[in-house]
């Protein structure tokens, strides 16, 4: 008699959370635990390759087919019946409308089903919570560069849930800047990873562009994107096979005056705010000469960086599931009409 009451005393408290991510073109599914991610599935969507960008049409079929069989593992591999979930969370914005309402009607009608809570989650901060999936944890307060294919902002985060935007871009996010410039020489989308690699093998000091200074902690990289189409029209009106030729030290030129952009910037901010504790998240974050800068910045100014597993960089729900959790405690529900929030801000 007593186990069989422990049993349902521990059922009771033990809270079981479905997290779904669907906001751009990763449909992924996730099942947190008492704050522990049981499983992280994801279905990338290879359609926009050929595109050389994301199809927001593309991609919101693309959720459709996709979303059922990614949660149905997401159940499956956590041996979790719907019966015993908590609650359903979805990624409610940034994002792309016709993508965000796929993850929303779905765990709309899901919850509503079972009679359990709703929970919209933003996407930027889940990047961010991404860092409390497991240790080390970041202690508060830290700022957190985060960088994506939508966004770069510089974030300062109090709490779980208490943050505040201190700088962003005024025009094109960072992954951008890195996918239009793969995009203009031949290299499929996402271009950010390839760019990362030809980087590897190249010289950061072979060619030259221009880094623009924005006022206060602000960035702008449009100004680079336009530079490096200009560049690579003169350079090939020259020779037809320079990019072919020069391939790694284009992208180690090019990746390097992105990456001193956002860590002067970084840098400025921390000075500006008196924090040493700093992470990265998002897309971007997975580049390997960011990390390298975050280990170097790291070691000169004495400050405790965060940087997350690969895993854990691009779209993923894991990143949902954790943030659910959080707004789970305290009781951060959503109407079953809650519709996404392409613009949703942090
Ligand atoms: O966070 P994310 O998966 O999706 C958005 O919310 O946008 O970020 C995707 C972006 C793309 O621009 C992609 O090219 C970039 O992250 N990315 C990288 C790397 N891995 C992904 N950029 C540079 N180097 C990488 N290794
Ligand atoms: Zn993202």
């Amino acid at each position: 008699m007593r186990k069989i009451l422990f049993f349902v005393q521990f059922v009771l408290m033990s809270t079981i959370i479905l997290a779904i991510e669907s906001s751009c073109d990763e449909t992924s599914a996730a099942i947190v635990h008492n704050g522990k991610i049981l499983n992280n599935i994801i279905a990338t969507q290879s359609v926009h390759e050929a595109y050389g960008g994301v199809v927001p049409e593309l991609a919101s079929r693309a959720h459709q087919s996709n979303i059922v069989p990614v949660v149905s593992q997401a159940l499956a591999s956590a041996n979790i019946d719907k019966s015993q979930l908590s609650a359903v969370a979805f990624t409610q914005g940034p994002g792309l409308l016709g993508a965000l309402l796929v993850g929303n009607s779905f765990a709309k009608f899901m919850a509503m089903g079972l009679g359990i809570p709703l929970i919209g989650v933003n996407h930027m901060k889940a990047h961010i919570l991404a860092h409390f999936i497991e240790d080390p944890k970041p202690e508060f307060p830290f700022l957190c560069l985060t960088v994506s294919g939508g966004h770069t902002q510089i974030v300062l985060v109090r709490d779980h849930l208490v943050m505040e935007v201190i700088g962003e871009t005024q025009d094109d996010a960072v992954g951008e800047a890195f996918d239009k410039a793969a995009k203009l020489m031949g290299l499929p989308y996402p271009g950010g990873p390839l760019i990362d690699r030809y980087a590897q093998q190249g010289n950061p000091n072979a060619f030259e562009f221009p880094r623009t200074e924005m006022p206060d902690l602000n960035f702008s990289f449009s100004g680079i994107k336009t530079a490096f189409l200009y560049f690579l029209r003169d350079a090939t009106a020259k020779d037809p096979d320079f990019v072919a030729n020069n391939m790694a030290d284009i992208c180690a030129s090019y990746q390097s005056a992105l990456i001193s952009t956002l860590m002067r910037k970084l840098e400025k901010a921390a000075k500006q705010m008196h924090i040493r504790h700093v992470a990265i998240a998002g897309g971007v974050s997975a580049n390997s000469g960011l990390r390298k800068a975050m280990e170097d910045v790291a070691t000169r100014h004495q400050w405790k960086v965060y940087v997350p597993k690969f895993e854990y960089c691009t779209d993923n729900a894991a990143m949902v599931a954790i943030t659910a959790h959080y707004m789970y405690e305290k009781e951060m529900f959503c109407g079953f009409d809650a519709s996404p929030l392409p613009r949703m801000k942090i």
